[in-house]
């Protein structure tokens, strides 16, 4: 481990105090530094004594986003007015949670920048850049986003993209420490929020795709020192075993995966904290390389891929798991949002935990034992039949394997619910998911390679891509949904559910006011009734939703707030299904008060591309193999088939297309390796480089002649 102290860094020191925090009007004594962020575990533990304030991620260790805040309710949320706007000024995905700690937000951007703003008017306070070098964007598979920060003691805690864990002064964003998290010549990132328990920062890591081995860290929030560190995978076996965990993980593997990047199983965002039990709880993902086949041949559940662990926040000592999908093979994480609560089952009121993972069935664990309650689908999946209550395993379609033969899959890859955030109202008993309902095709690949630090999925890219035919590729569309559901974890059935215009929506936050209130792909905060789904106000925010809101209380106003901005997976990936209702990114925090009435700068331009393409002069093996070498390598952040979300180049309308050196330079040589763009000189070739050319020429043709056929309709 690396540990800098505060007066080596000046590098990483573009932190600027732009202003302390003026006086306030209402007489309350003005937060001065080191007064700042006093957060602690009491604290916490009674947020509800003090629900003006939203002082962790999911604003209690339970994580349930419910607010008992009810100012703003179902009688008056149509008074609701934008009260002020601060712009991120990126053009990149926007996932973040802010904080809100005696009248001072905190919040992230895209590239890991933090802001500190006054809570009532959003003037900007202080930001902190870390300046994480662009190229680090290569080994992001989901975009170059931040979920948040920590707040303990008078500092914030920064889990940066590329890796460093960074303490901040809350007072004024100076660095006290930072550490490295991982070893950086490895393809690991961060994007997910800390948390802090006891003392100790709590971090993980995401790099699934790419090749590494998963852990979760702790870290002393005074000095920086790591404390513990659990992995959850086992690494090869000749070199011992970290712990006993450990050991009982490497029964359930096969083969050699430590050779193929690690296994996995990265803890890239959830996690809660019951204080009574002394148990913390975290979600694992999914395994390197997605398909069990390469990776682990003759299968094992390959622990602790797709689970829900329990730990000591002491020493990080196992406690118990449950895990969702054993073998996973089709990148179904379990490091969806987990909400304690306690709520009632067959009769008695249990502690539980609840988590509605990427593979489509609603958990209900008793987070004492880790017992399973009940289990059942909250979307229509075709992987699994039902969840067998005396194993607690589910009990699988055997084609859903794909190993004879592809396989369309109900959820995809990016799941029946994503990052997200769910949200618990304990008065509706209600859980609000937001739902993707979206199929993607596996198959075998004809042949692997473990590529170190880019994406091995493992599966057939070709297949998993989109048909050439259109109407084909319009089915897909029509099956792409998704939908704001509120669930009721006692009988596991819906309790209402509102369609959407598409899959990638925003998380969600429920209030005592009877509200929920959620963010949408096609630009609108949107207000529900709680308890029936009731559309009561909306607003537009002329660009893609994904974040959760969060709401707070300063001075007996209370505020909704939501960080806006279109990005992610989804956004990157299928830029067929996003691009013909492409809003444009623009990327700000929206706060919103009673009465308000402010409104937001027009914005009159949308990201559209143009079409200019060379004559295609390549034959029809040359364009297979640029197709291919297209899914495997540029799909990620260029879009399945080479249409693009917009937010990186569609390379349909790059001038390189016509200059095969520029083009040869950029993919092959690295020339815009400083800006985000992956150099691919150690694993394709310059034909195959051309090759990938020449096959997005043929997609542009494709483009501009059904572009052309529209506009003749
Ligand atoms: C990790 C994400 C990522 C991957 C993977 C990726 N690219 Fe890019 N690419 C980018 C970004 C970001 C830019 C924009 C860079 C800039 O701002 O100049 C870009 C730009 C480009 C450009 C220049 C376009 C222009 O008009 O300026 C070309 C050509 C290109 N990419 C080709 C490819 C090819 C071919 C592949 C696959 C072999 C690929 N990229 C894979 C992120 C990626």
């Amino acid at each position: 481990m690396r540990h800098f102290s505060f007066p080596t860094l000046s590098v990483l020191l573009a932190a600027a105090v732009l202003a302390l925090p003026a006086c306030n009007q209402s007489g309350q004594r003005p937060a001065s530094a080191g007064d700042q962020a006093q957060v602690d575990g009491k604290r916490i533990e009674r947020a509800d004594r003090e629900p003006g304030n939203w002082m962790t991620h999911g604003r209690t260790y339970s994580e349930q986003r419910y607010s008992p805040l009810q100012r703003i309710n179902d009688d008056n949320v149509d008074e609701l007015g934008l009260a002020w706007s601060f712009d991120l000024q990126t053009k990149r995905g926007i996932e973040s949670t802010s904080l809100v700690v005696d009248r001072v937000m905190y919040t992230t951007g895209a590239w890991s920048i933090v802001h500190a703003l006054d809570a009532r008017t959003g003037r900007l306070l202080w930001s902190y850049d870390p300046k994480v070098p662009k190229a680090k964007a290569e080994h992001t598979c989901c975009d170059v986003v931040n979920r948040g920060v920590a707040a303990w003691r008078g500092q914030l805690f920064l889990g940066t993209l590329d890796g460093r864990l960074v303490a901040l002064d809350a007072a004024t964003g100076q660095v006290n420490w930072e550490v490295e998290t991982l070893d950086a010549t490895l393809p690991y990132t961060i994007t997910g929020a800390p948390r802090v328990v006891k003392g100790k920062v709590l971090i993980g890591n995401g790099g699934a795709e790419f090749g590494v081995r998963g852990y979760l860290s702790a870290y002393d929030a005074k000095t920086g020192e790591l404390v513990w560190r659990f992995y959850t995978v086992p690494g090869n076996p000749e070199l011992g075993f970290e712990n006993d965990a450990m050991r009982m993980a490497a029964e359930t593997w096969n083969g050699q995966w430590w050779k193929l990047g690690g296994g996995g199983g990265t803890v890239w965002d959830s996690m809660a904290y019951d204080p009574e039990l002394d148990l913390l709880y975290f979600g694992v993902g999914n395994g390197t390389p997605w398909n069990q086949e390469i990776r682990s041949p003759g299968g094992g559940d390959n622990l602790f891929l797709s689970s829900i662990v329990a730990v000591r926040p002491d020493t990080g000592e196992y406690v118990w798991h449950y895990q969702t999908t054993p073998g996973e093979t089709w990148d179904y994480t379990a490091t969806q949002h987990i909400i304690l609560a306690d709520i009632e089952h067959e009769g008695r009121t249990r502690k539980v935990l609840m988590q509605a993972p990427k593979n489509g069935f609603f958990y209900v664990v008793d987070r004492a034992t880790g017992e399973l309650l009940s289990a059942d689908k909250y979307i229509n999946l075709n992987w699994a039949t039902h969840v067998d209550m005396a194993t607690g395993r589910p009990v699988e379609v055997p084609e859903a394997r794909y190993k004879d033969a592809p396989f369309t899959l109900v959820p995809s890859y990016l799941g029946g619910h994503n990052w997200h955030p769910m949200s618990y109202n304990p008065d509706t008993g209600l859980v609000y998911i937001p739902v993707l309902d979206m199929p993607a095709a596996y198959a075998q690949p004809p042949e692997f390679k473990y590529y170190p630090g880019v994406s091995n999925i493992g599966t057939d890219g070709v297949i998993g891509g989109l048909p050439d035919d259109q109407a084909e590729r319009d089915a897909i569309g029509a099956l792409m949904q998704g939908r704001l559901l509120a669930w009721n974890p006692t009988t596991q059935e819906a309790a209402w559910a509102v369609e959407h215009r598409g899959p990638w929506n925003g998380g969600t936050l429920t209030t005592a006011g009877n509200l929920v209130l959620q963010g949408t792909a096609d630009g609108k905060l949107v207000a529900y009734a709680a308890d029936s789904g009731e559309v009561l106000w909306d607003f537009p925010t002329q660009t893609g939703v994904v974040a959760p809101p969060i709401t707070y209380e300063v001075d007996g106003e209370q505020y909704v707030s939501v960080n806006v901005g279109w990005g992610g997976a989804f956004a990157l990936v299928f830029g067929e299904y996003v691009q013909s209702e492409s809003l444009p990114n623009v990327s700000r925090i929206l706060t919103f008060k009673l009465g308000a009435d402010g409104s937001l700068p027009d914005v009159d331009w949308r990201p559209t591309v143009v079409f200019n393409p060379p004559p295609l002069n390549a034959d029809q093996a040359t364009l297979a193999i640029g197709h291919r070498k297209f899914q495997d390598f540029c799909m990620g952040c260029h879009g399945l088939n080479a249409v693009s979300g917009l937010l990186i180049p569609d390379l349909r309308g790059t001038a390189y297309l016509w200059d095969k050196q520029g083009w040869s330079d950029i993919v092959h040589g690295g020339a815009r390796a400083n800006k985000g763009m992956p150099k691919f000189a150690e694993h394709l070739s310059k034909d195959e480089v051309q090759a990938i050319r020449s096959y997005v020429v043929q997609q542009a043709h494709r483009g501009k002649q059904l572009r052309e056929a529209a506009a003749g309709n």
